[in-house]
């Protein structure tokens, strides 16, 4: 199964990737996690990325093709692959267009987690991870059995420095101008998902989007 998930910043793409990606056995693939560990291990693509994540704008979309480049035909992509935040440009779709026309395959599933500014604005607010084992947590809605401490590897928990307010308010400025129109350029597939139900609640509409 090849999936998208598209959406604004917070709208729970990560959360939910985890859940389908353990249901699917299918690998998570998700741009912000790449970036963070390059940015974690100081490589090139790190130094390059930090100072436009940091401000909360996309990374150039030449870095992020040619990151991704070669990513599909890994060995774990083998029965398909769960994509978050990418593409993220209409550049960056017909990119992933190309690359999957090379490869002979396609997308099975594009599904849009919609959700309004101001429940993002309070969610990523909320937010905590684990800059270890990048579990995510909220102090609303998942919070941590132990206050500040990962339940899954027991290390202290941080907020992501693009989570301040002023830098979210830019993330969804640039997601409205550069990512939303993603959803037009895959109107013939693209589902939608009520993204304000909780967490449970969301990924039952997606499974049951793969059922229906
Ligand atoms: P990235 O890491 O992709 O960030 P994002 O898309 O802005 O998304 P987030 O990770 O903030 O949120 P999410 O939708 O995954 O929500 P989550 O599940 O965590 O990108 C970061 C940066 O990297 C970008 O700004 C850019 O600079 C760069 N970048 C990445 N990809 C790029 C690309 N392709 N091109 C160019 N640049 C790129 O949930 C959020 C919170 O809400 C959590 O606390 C969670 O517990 C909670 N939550 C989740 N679901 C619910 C629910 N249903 N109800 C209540 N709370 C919930």
């Amino acid at each position: 199964m090849r999936i998208i998930l598209l959406g604004p910043p917070g709208c729970g793409k990560g959360t939910q990737a985890e859940i389908i990606c353990k249901n699917f056995s299918i690998p998570h693939i998700s741009t912000g996690d790449i970036l963070r560990d390059n940015v974690k291990r100081g490589t090139e693509i790190g130094f390059k990325a930090k100072e436009y994540m940091d401000s909360g704008r996309l990374v150039p979309d030449e870095i992020i093709i040619s990151m991704m480049k070669g990513r599909f035909s890994e060995k774990d992509c083998k029965n398909g692959f769960l994509l978050d935040g990418f593409p993220r440009t209409i550049t960056q779709a017909e990119a992933l267009d190309d690359l999957l026309k090379q490869m002979k395959i396609s997308l099975d599933y594009i599904i849009n987690i919609d959700v309004p500014d101001e429940d993002i604005i309070n969610r990523i607010s909320k937010r905590l991870s684990c800059s270890n084992c990048g579990e995510v947590y909220n102090l609303l809605y998942k919070k941590p059995k132990n206050e500040m401490t990962c339940d899954s590897c027991g290390l202290k928990l941080n907020q992501r420095d693009d989570d301040k307010e002023e830098v979210v308010k830019n993330r969804l400025d640039v997601y409205r101008k550069q990512t939303a129109p993603l959803i037009k350029y895959y109107k013939d597939k693209i589902k939608n998902v009520d993204g304000r139900k909780n967490i449970s609640e969301v990924t039952k509409e997606i499974l049951n989007l793969f059922n229906s």
